[in-house]
């Protein structure tokens, strides 16, 4: 397994270029499901998620190519309709094939994705919305069995507990583009990758009317057809990039930023005081002053984005005063939290809020990573200690972010990766084959106990 040694210190400058966005490749490469046709997407981030959903669409008998960041996919009307429980408990987003499946072939069975340490993550709405398109609806030994003759159009309302759902949106938006007549979709999730999905299904011949507003209205269409497409830039890697910046007092430009759908993360950022000069697609975060405390809440698009909450997190950590930080779409993402006092954070989580009390310095220890975000917001935090950190379990980060050492590298951090001298994989060859796993389950529970 490999770890991160970060030597903490270095303020970062220069200019960075953000990739295509994973939250939105995801969906678009399992919507490619419902195309008989060859599709191309471009842009599509090197990534251990990608490579699940590939390797996902390979176990089906679809073909996919990848050339030059772009990665070609080929469905053909014979493949098998079944998505596994290997492949998908690695990865949630393996859920967003079900809705495709169903909608062409008429029957799909889908292992439900099972726990998540980001807190608790149900399908429903997902399964509600297919059922209301007339999908009948099985839970059978883990699986989801979905079977139809051919969907109907029909109103669906996707709100549940904490706000839209953004994968559901993707799923029932999908199936609905092939089913009978019109669909509308209330509270749909506005997220840019839900509208980046609805870009690539009208190329591919699909009506979707009302993406990036709450009412979704879809004209089913009999068949879709070939598509080139190129994905979105990753608003969550460029946020991150910002507070690296931030963070480390520097002065960064993030290139390829998608500015326009970042606007109250980068109004946040302003409201600490940092300097934000946004020009075209090019992002300035420059640290000119002390920094001030804030208090804000994660929410759904247009929000400040659940995904951010933790690199936002270890940022406020440094700054003197007491902020307040709640989550309103995953209460329970804090596993960061504890890990960042590790390093020396004053930080409190009380139900879906923690309180942060800046400190004057965070001091380089050994971390570990508890998902994706988590993995980025002890990066950073890593980046600003004095001393040395070491980041255990960066397969979580590998998961999200293309080649982040070398970026923040570029930036003029000092982030090496290496293989742990602690890890399992070198004791037991049992170890070696579960670390490849994206989310490592089984490595999980072995660390939780250490
Ligand atoms: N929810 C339900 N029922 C459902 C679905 C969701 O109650 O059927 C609840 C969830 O429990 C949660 C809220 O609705 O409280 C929002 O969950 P959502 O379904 O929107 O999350 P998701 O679609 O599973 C995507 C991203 C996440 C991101 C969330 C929120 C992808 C592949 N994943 O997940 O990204 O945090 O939306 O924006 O798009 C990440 O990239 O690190 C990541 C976790």
């Amino acid at each position: 397994m490999e770890m991160f040694l970060i030597r903490g210190g270095r303020t970062l400058s220069g200019t960075v270029r953000v990739g295509g966005s994973k939250n939105a490749a995801l969906p678009i490469l399992a919507a490619s499901l419902a195309i008989p046709g060859a599709v191309v997407v471009h842009g599509v981030p090197q990534l251990r998620d990608v490579a699940t959903m590939l390797e996902l669409l390979n176990s089906m008998g679809v073909i996919t190519e990848q050339l030059n960041g772009a990665v070609q996919v080929y469905a053909s009307d014979e493949i098998t309709t079944l998505a596994p429980y290997e492949l998908v408990r690695q990865m949630r987003a393996s859920v967003c094939v079900l809705g495709p499946l169903v909608a062409r072939f008429g029957l799909a069975k889908v292992s439900l994705p099972g726990g998540c340490n980001i807190g608790h993550r149900p399908i429903d709405l997902h399964l509600k919305g297919l059922a209301a398109l007339g999908a009948d609806i099985q839970l059978t030994s883990g699986y989801v069995i979905a079977r139809c003759r051919r969907l109907k159009g029909a109103d669906i309302d996707l709100m549940g507990p904490s706000g839209p759902t953004v994968t559901g949106t993707c799923n029932v938006m999908s199936a609905a583009t092939l089913a009978e007549g019109c669909t509308i979709i209330r509270n749909a999730a506005r997220e840019p990758e839900v509208v980046d999905l609805a870009r690539f299904l009208n190329s591919a011949g699909a009506n979707i009317q009302g993406a990036g507003t709450e009412t979704l209205e879809i004209h089913g269409v009999d068949s879709l057809h070939s598509v080139a497409h190129t994905v979105i830039p990753d608003r969550i890697e460029a946020g991150t990039l910002a507070v690296a910046a931030a963070i480390t007092g520097g002065d960064i430009t993030i290139q390829n930023a998608p500015v326009a759908s970042i606007t109250s993360f980068v109004e946040l950022l302003s409201r600490m005081g940092l300097s934000v000069e946004a020009l075209n697609d090019s992002l300035r975060i420059r640290t000119r002053s002390e920094l001030r405390p804030v208090d804000f809440s994660a929410e759904p698009y247009p929000g400040i984005p659940t995904d951010l909450q933790a690199q936002l997190m270890a940022l406020l950590a440094l700054v003197p005063g007491e902020s307040h930080v709640t989550d309103l779409v995953f209460p329970e993402r804090f596993m960061h939290a504890a890990e960042l006092v590790r390093l020396g954070a004053d930080i409190r989580v009380h139900g879906n809020s923690a309180v942060i009390h800046g400190v004057e310095k965070l001091s380089g220890a050994p971390v570990m990573a508890s998902d994706l975000r988590a993995s980025a917001a002890l990066v950073l935090a890593g980046l600003a200690a004095e001393g040395q950190t070491e980041l255990r379990r960066i397969y979580h980060l590998d998961r999200g972010y293309q080649a982040f050492e070398k970026k923040l590298n570029s930036l003029g951090a000092v982030v090496e990766r290496m293989q742990d001298p602690l890890s399992p994989t070198m004791s037991g060859p049992h170890f070696g084959t579960t670390a490849r796993n994206a989310e490592s389950p089984e490595l999980d529970r072995v660390f939780d106990q250490r």
